[in-house]
């Protein structure tokens, strides 16, 4: 072998040997970085679209949907148990652009929504205080932020009930009545916040306490759950188990089943009680290994939904899907966390195409098209929805602080 022949073999080795060894650094659930320029496109196009939002809104509303076929937006007050995510929303969007017209709109919107803080009427607390100023005390601490959360944890206990072990969910006009939905596992995270904000354990009693109980009473034999629990207020005993958003009461409402799986996923993150993940990782079988769940992993609006596969699928539920398993994937190992954060890069990367992702100017200045809010209402079925955005900015948020 001449020099030359000899420099250029030492070279190609020398390439092999670092490229490999890059690839060891990286631990196998690392996940791979060719999403990273499609995340980065979600947030510079989310940003556009929320402009054009932005410029939508009355002063004193907040966007709720948008009807594609009348081109007609439909708005909100403060008291919509969504009216936390366009804040949300805007914060996370802001961090990623550093564009502050977005923070100053999250902040206008702020001032409307501080007034729930005394709302007791709702348990949707943690979904429109937390998502909101949870967001704008970790971008920008504030005494008032610290207090507009605490009273909204304060507001969202007076909803406990020792007897049962639950938060209520829904007032009933039958007084024996004591309603829980599935959904209300995520507004645990506001009362674990709270708890270490302020070391108040009360707060963490209640989160562990309705967690526990819904763990019992809310799940079937195979880690499906079903939407409404109907306790007797006077035993705790369950008197009742149906569906309000779902097809039928047996079966299994695609959002509730993305709900369980990141309530639970956020129970084992604030108390590292093993049984928490356990819940969560047997959510995410039934979810993962359902025949129902189409290949590109955008679930159907329910799995039992009667007419797959023509069944309208559910954006929303996707993206939550992703942004729990994405947190899921960081609390196991080996084969089972990449099996978590492949599926999310999957919902990632199609939730991103023009099937899910609205091109720019279109949707009402939504990011993402195809939610189903409440099929069997025939209300906000296969439209735009403020939490479908949400979970997906987040999930795409939770993707890139993973890469860097
Ligand atoms: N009830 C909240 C939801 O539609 O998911």
């Amino acid at each position: 072998m001449n020099r030359t022949a000899f420099c250029s073999a030492m070279l190609c080795c020398m390439l092999i040997a670092t490229t490999v060894c890059l690839a060891q650094k990286k631990s196998p659930t690392h996940p791979q970085t060719k999403l990273s320029g499609i995340i980065q496109d979600n947030f510079a196009d989310g940003a556009k679209q929320y402009k054009v939002l932005k410029a939508t809104l009355p002063p004193d509303r907040f966007p709720k949907t948008y009807f594609p076929q009348t081109g007609k937006s439909e708005t909100s007050n403060s008291g919509w148990w969504c009216s936390g995510f366009y804040p949300g929303t805007l914060l996370y969007l802001y961090e990623q652009t550093g564009d502050t017209a977005l923070y100053n709109e999250a902040v206008r919107t702020l001032g409307i929504l501080q007034k729930e803080q005394f709302n007791t009427g709702t348990h949707d607390l943690g979904f429109m205080m937390y998502c909101s100023f949870g967001n704008a005390n970790r971008i920008k601490p504030s005494p008032e932020y610290k207090e507009i959360l605490l009273n909204s944890a304060k507001s969202l206990s007076t909803r406990f009930n020792p007897t049962v072990g639950c938060i209520k969910s829904w007032d009933s006009k039958n007084p024996s009545d004591f309603l829980v939905i599935i959904d209300n596992m995520m507004n645990l995270e506001l009362l674990f916040e709270e708890t270490k904000a302020t070391g108040d354990s009360s707060f963490y009693k209640i989160a562990v306490t309705h967690a526990n109980t819904t763990m019992k009473n809310h799940f079937r034999p195979d880690y499906s759950s079903y939407h409404v629990l109907n306790y007797d207020v006077n035993t705790g005993g369950v008197k009742e188990k149906k569906t309000a958003q779902g097809f039928a009461n047996e079966s299994a409402w695609a959002r509730g089943q993305a709900w369980g799986l990141y309530g639970y996923t956020v129970c084992y993150r604030e108390t590292k009680d093993v049984r928490y993940l356990q819940q969560a990782k047997r959510i995410a079988e039934f979810i993962l290994k359902n025949p129902n769940l189409p290949a590109d992993k955008i679930p159907y609006w329910d799995f039992n939904a009667p007419d797959i596969p023509n069944a309208l699928r559910d954006a929303s539920a996707a993206a939550i899907m992703a942004s729990a398993l994405i947190e899921l994937s960081q609390y196991t190992k080996g084969k089972e966390a990449k099996g978590y954060m492949q599926i999310a890069e999957t919902i990632i990367r199609n939730l991103s195409t023009p099937t899910y992702k609205a091109a720019e100017g279109t949707n009402g200045g939504f990011i993402l098209q195809h939610g189903v809010g409440h099929k069997p209402a025939n209300s906000e079925v296969d439209v735009p929805l403020t939490y479908g955005d949400y979970y997906f900015i987040e999930a795409c948020k939770r993707y890139k602080d993973l890469v860097k």
